[in-house]
């Protein structure tokens, strides 16, 4: 097959970019593209708006919600440890190996994915003029031609840029037509105007409450913002998709409700992404991990995770902090002298902006202003459910309760 690679931050995806699928597609140089959002790209490292894993799945939504064929979503960078370089990213993905399983996952016949595949990096005539400065560039050219998109009227000297590729490098490049409009990521979240978002990436956008305020990181050390970022990525091998934004979406009302309820933001971010990190491990490694944080206090299963997070972030991360610990270890039940930080993981759990079991309107509208009044009405709804289902309230659950003074 000739495929089509297509690098990017989509920072939010724009209409530009699916222009450019689109475009590739038609120009008739290949058969299909793997759209590959960046994890650590060495110009945007941590400069990014979102962490790799909200701008990965909400290009997943979106071609699927457009229904782009011969169009693929691929994760090959978080499987690369430091800086995604795309000379390192392309050694990985164009490998028989890795390739083959990916076409195949990704619904292609055996036969097809595994014969031999040529390979074509799409790019705009803009960055085409910066090739030759890239990391590695001739051995870029080793596993891919350049596949340089020229908009009608572009006044780039494609031809000049492309002999020069040519002779210094040896490399091949090709030029295709690109028609579609003219947007920028970042001019979309400057502006706020997000008519240039295809729409399922709205929706997603709504639905997890992204390039807010709150997502902004406003008073967050830079230390943080990174670690945030890492985590993000960490937890992506142990979470699926649901999950893992939600822990993130976590992440986010933490560090907001510890602006307004005055505590450590960068522990809450921290605290708050982590929270559910366990909670898809085997149930077995679930209860070793549990029993080394909090020995016997919690049995049931649906409580493990919590316990059992704060020791895999211990173990795995270095994460030290007790303060970070107990917030994740007591997530789920609370308990008596909750501390603002275990309140603010405690309750952004149950409110963060995805979550839509019950119209959570008056809890996060109470959340704003009176953490303890948000939390009440919190707990008074895990009663009304557990006393409904007849089963017996957390010991640790009815202390936070009757501090509350419920
Ligand atoms: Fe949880
Ligand atoms: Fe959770």
């Amino acid at each position: 097959m000739k495929i089509g690679i297509y690098g990017g931050s989509f920072d939010p995806v724009h209409n530009g970019h699916i222009a450019m699928i689109r475009s590739a597609l038609k120009s008739g140089f290949i058969d299909c593209v793997i759209v590959i959002p960046s994890v650590r790209n060495s110009f945007k490292l941590y400069t990014n708006k979102l962490p790799p894993p909200y701008r990965l799945y909400m290009m997943k939504e979106t071609v699927e919600g457009l229904d782009l064929k011969n169009c693929y979503v691929c994760d090959v960078e978080y499987d690369i440890d430091g800086v995604s370089y795309t000379a390192v990213v392309l050694a990985k993905l164009t490998s028989d190996e890795y390739i083959s399983e990916f076409l195949i996952s990704n619904g292609i016949k055996r036969k097809k994915a595994e014969e031999h595949h040529e390979f074509f990096w799409i790019m705009g005539s803009d960055t085409l003029g910066t090739f030759e400065t890239w990391y590695k560039p001739g051995e870029i050219l080793n596993y891919v031609s350049l596949l340089a998109a020229v908009r009608p009227g572009d006044d780039t000297d494609v031809e000049k840029t492309k002999a020069s590729i040519k002779k210094n490098l040896g490399g091949k490049v090709e030029i295709f037509r690109l028609d579609g409009v003219d947007c920028s990521s970042s001019g979309i979240t400057t502006s706020g105007d997000y008519s240039q978002v295809p729409e399922p990436a709205v929706e997603y956008i709504k639905r997890h409450a992204l390039y807010t305020e709150n997502t902004k990181l406003e008073g967050v050390s830079e230390e943080a913002r990174k670690q945030f970022f890492e985590v993000a990525v960490w937890m992506y091998h142990y979470l699926g998709g649901k999950r893992l934004l939600h822990t993130l979406n976590v992440g986010y009302l933490s560090a907001h409700l510890a602006d307004v309820f005055g505590c450590d933001k960068d522990k809450a971010l921290i605290a708050g992404a982590l929270h559910d990190c366990a909670k898809e491990l085997p149930i077995e490694q679930q209860l070793e991990l549990a029993k080394k944080y909090s020995g016997d206090l919690f049995t049931e299963k649906k409580l493990l995770h919590s316990p059992a997070g704060a020791t895999f972030a211990k173990e795995q991360l270095g994460i030290e902090d007790k303060e970070i610990l107990d917030a994740i270890c007591y997530h789920t039940t609370g308990k008596g002298d909750m501390s603002t930080l275990e309140k603010i993981v405690y309750l952004a759990d149950k409110i963060e902006p995805s979550r839509n079991y019950t119209d959570l309107t008056p809890i996060r509208e109470a959340a704003e202003k009176d953490l303890e009044g948000a939390m009440r009405m919190t707990a008074a709804a895990v009663r009304d459910k557990f006393v409904s289902q007849g089963r017996d309230i957390h010991p640790m659950t009815l202390l936070m309760m009757k501090d509350l003074k419920m």
